[in-house]
């Protein structure tokens, strides 16, 4: 039996510092292909999370937003373009399935001047992504970064890279909104994967995707080997994701946050759903997404100094990981509300 770590089985171990100021920390990363990131976040290709206004957002903060595919080509399209529209060059993706229409809505997308695509499927390491990726690099070459994904393990990591794939999504069943591994009882915890992952002797980058909840899972999963972080949850219920604010009979006020195997989702872009693999729920309202972010750079960019260092790689070669027991887990959190 293999043993696997959570976010939550570890911390990093403070190291000596001499950063004064935040503003001495430069979180960039670099995803190749000219996709310089300077805030390591990737917001989720979900229709609750990406669409124009998050896009727009997420550029403007130093990130990039994967723009959904559940919708049709030509609605896709009209979002991107309304994002690139005076802003050009811009960082934008979208996502693309790996069969029926995707390479129709490749073309349009890339003709429509995204510098991302991403291909988007549950179980990347498969046969539809095997030939989706190596058709798409004939097609492109090397004139647009390809992310591909989700895979769990280094040898899904390895494979995909060996396809084609840029930077690969690693993380399955962890997301806030998976059923995935209650449904058909498979997975591998997020961290664990990522650390496999890291280990990996190709080029391509490694995004952390799926049940990243702060900074603090941000900041380790950069520190296990992670260029950047895919998140849905941490952006949901904010200003700039897609969909009306509801207010509830007590006054207060929601946004959806679905995921994109849910029942509720499979319904809406389907017309019909079966073996749902996520749920959909309500989030409390968080305000401005601009405010999200630059609370999340800061927690970042706080947890780099506490490992003395200043930007990325020296992350990588300085930290230090510990495994916490469960009393230290207890500790981790706020507690002061349990006592008694
Ligand atoms: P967080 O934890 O950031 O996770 O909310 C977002 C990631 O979850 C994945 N995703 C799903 N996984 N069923 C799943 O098993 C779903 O319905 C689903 N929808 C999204 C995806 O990787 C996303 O980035």
């Amino acid at each position: 039996m293999i043993k696997t770590l959570s976010f939550d089985d570890v911390l990093l171990t403070p190291q000596y510092s001499n950063i004064k100021t935040r503003a001495e920390v430069n979180t960039e990363t670099d995803l190749g292909k000219g996709i310089i990131l300077q805030l390591p976040l990737i917001s989720s290709p979900m229709d609750t999370i990406s669409e124009q206004d998050m896009a727009t957002t997420m550029r403007r903060a130093g990130g990039i937003a994967v723009v959904h595919r559940y919708n049709t080509i030509q609605r896709q399209v009209e979002i991107v373009s309304d994002v690139i529209k005076g802003t050009y060059p811009s960082n934008i993706g979208a996502a693309i399935g790996a069969s029926a229409d995707y390479l129709e809505r490749a073309d349009a997308l890339y003709s429509a001047g995204v510098n991302l695509l991403c291909i988007d499927i549950a179980h990347g390491h498969h046969a539809l992504m095997e030939s989706a990726l190596t058709t798409l690099k004939n097609k492109y070459n090397d004139s647009i970064h390809i992310m591909a994904g989700n895979v769990a393990t280094l040898e899904g990591f390895n494979a995909l890279a060996d396809w084609g794939a840029d930077s690969i999504r690693v993380g399955i069943g962890g997301g806030s909104i998976c059923s995935t591994r209650l449904q058909t009882g498979h997975g591998v915890s997020t961290f664990q994967s990522v650390l496999d992952c890291a280990t990996s002797d190709r080029d391509a980058k490694l995004i952390a995707d799926g049940g990243i909840r702060n900074s603090g899972d941000i900041v380790k999963a950069l520190a296990a080997g992670a260029d950047a972080v895919m998140v849905g949850s941490l952006l949901a219920g904010s200003s700039d994701t897609p969909g009306a604010i509801h207010c509830a009979k007590d006054g207060k006020e929601y946004k959806l946050y679905r995921g994109m195997a849910s029942k509720n989702a499979q319904l809406d872009w389907r017309g019909k759903s079966s073996s749902p693999e996520g749920i959909s729920t309500t989030i409390p309202y968080k305000g401005e997404t601009e405010v999200v972010l630059r609370d999340i750079h800061g927690g970042i960019k706080s947890g780099f100094s506490y490992s003395g260092s200043r930007n990325l790689l020296e992350l990588r070669t300085k930290c230090q990981f510990n495994e916490q027991t469960s009393a230290g887990q207890s500790e981790s959190f706020t507690h002061i509300l349990r006592r008694g």
